[in-house]
């Protein structure tokens, strides 16, 4: 008999997950205990914006006319561990207030609220990011704790997909990463991801600790590849190189590759800053904090580049005070294709210049909502050109498409002064240059 699953937590990860497995033929049932998320889920709607996610929900949620109805939510646990074979555990676990760790506490609940109802042989799987040694206590937890005693086993799987392209990388991942202590869950994994593994996806076997080490591992190096290259960004402006140029030119080397090294206001979101936090705290936990002392300087060239966009724009609004200048904001999400706005670049560039007295008007294509509840007294606009509209500054800080296609002697027509600084490098600076901008990017040569 096909195996059924649950998925708890349904949020970027959850959501993602839970439509994937119906996709890929199991019966689903996903948990919350925020009853909002679950009646949108219900109805068919996806909480936050994710590429081609809707789609796939829609084609499985039960109740949604032609689906499959293989995917239902509830927020009943006794329900959920009646129902599933495996229980994949996708909640949260963001920074903890005024500390660098991460809050375990909703991984800690969603287990203690699932292990009473685990009557019978199950497999309880985490995909959430915790610090290493996490599954070595959570699976003493379980078997303390089920109905099943020993039955009820715990592995790690963790998770990689990228905001913006969650569908694709949850059903065609990179790789896949199991870490089990059993046969038994080795085995029920390699079920549940039989189709991505005959597609080609790699599947790897490894211990608890393991499997929790490659996720934040993968993250931090991401980070530092992004702060390597903002560091060299930072030597070109005092050499006069270029930052974009130097990336291509070391990619080519397949050792470094080209990807991750786009300069600009750095990383931000859900996951990279707290990531690298948490893994330093929990190294000092472990008497290893010099291990990772590298990632405090990534950290610190990462925070770096906002306050060095704020003061590139103040540069080229004549050095002084921001009082009475108009600064166009493009961008507010962390990265494109998504709406989040935690701890984006492009929000903290826009808030400081704001708090320092510009008058700022931000636009972005799908993260204004967020973006007005996160900072209700920036300017918001309708559309890049009404945010252009009267500015002696344009600031590019999210990469999106639409700002790439933007027509700048159409923008120039409106603009109070034709200066567009890109922290994103990605606008294309010979046709903004073309249509009579000054046009400035960081770590490149100015106008
Ligand atoms: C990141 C990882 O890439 C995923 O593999 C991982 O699963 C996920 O975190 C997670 O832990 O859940 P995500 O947060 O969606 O995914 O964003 P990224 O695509 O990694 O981008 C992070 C930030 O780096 C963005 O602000 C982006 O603008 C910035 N970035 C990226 C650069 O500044 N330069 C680059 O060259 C690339």
């Amino acid at each position: 008999m096909a195996l059924k699953i649950t998925v708890i937590g349904t949020g970027y990860l959850g959501a993602t997950h839970a439509a994937a497995m119906a996709e890929l033929g199991f019966e689903v049932l996903g948990l919350d205990v925020v009853p909002e998320k679950i009646d949108k889920l219900r109805r068919g709607e996806v909480p936050m914006y994710e590429p081609g996610l809707e789609e796939l929900l829609r084609r499985h949620v039960a109740g949604i006319e032609g689906s499959t109805g293989r995917l239902r939510f509830t927020m009943d646990w006794a329900e959920l561990g009646e129902f599933g074979d495996v229980h994949f555990v996708c909640v949260n676990t963001p920074q903890r207030h005024g500390e660098y760790a991460c809050d375990m506490s909703y991984v800690d609940s969603a287990i203690a609220s699932l292990a009473p109802h685990l009557k019978g042989p199950a497999l309880v799987v985490g995909k959430s990011t915790v610090p290493v040694g996490s599954a070595d206590r959570l699976a003493a937890y379980l078997a303390e704790h089920a109905p099943a005693g020993a039955d009820a086993e715990l592995a790690w799987n963790p998770e990689f997909l990228r905001e913006g392209f969650a569908v694709q990388d949850t059903l065609r991942p990179d790789r896949i990463v199991v870490g089990v202590r059993s046969e038994r869950s080795e085995k029920l994994l390699r079920e549940v991801y039989a189709t991505p593994v005959e597609e080609g996806s790699p599947f790897v076997v490894t211990d608890f600790p393991t499997a929790e080490l490659v996720k934040t591992s993968a993250n931090s190096f991401l980070a530092t590849k992004i702060s390597f290259i903002n560091a060299m960004a930072e030597l070109c402006e005092a050499t006069g190189g270029d930052v974009a140029k130097l990336a291509e030119a070391i990619g080519y080397d397949d050792r470094i590759g080209r990807k991750f090294l786009r300069a600009g206001i750095g990383f931000g979101g859900g996951c990279l800053p707290k990531d690298i936090r948490a893994f330093m705290a929990r190294a000092g936990e472990l008497g290893a904090d010099q291990a990772l002392t590298f990632l405090r300087e990534i950290d610190s060239i990462n925070m770096r580049q906002r306050g060095r966009m704020v003061e590139l724009t103040r540069q080229e609004l004549g050095g002084g005070p921001f009082l009475g200048k108009r600064v166009a904001v493009l961008g507010a999400t962390f990265k494109p294709d998504s709406d989040d706005v935690r701890d984006s670049p492009a929000l903290n560039v826009a808030g400081q210049i704001h708090l320092q007295g510009g008058q700022v008007t931000v636009y972005d294509p799908k993260g204004m909502d967020n973006a007005r509840s996160l900072f209700p007294t920036l300017g918001y606009a309708d559309s890049a050109l009404e945010a252009v509209r009267g500015a002696h500054v344009v600031l590019h800080l999210t990469e999106w498409r639409e700002f790439r296609e933007l027509d700048p002697a159409k923008l120039g027509e409106v603009a109070a002064e034709r200066v567009v600084l890109d922290g994103r490098n990605a606008l294309d600076a010979e046709a903004w240059r073309r249509a009579g901008w000054r046009f400035r990017a960081m770590g490149r040569p100015g106008a």
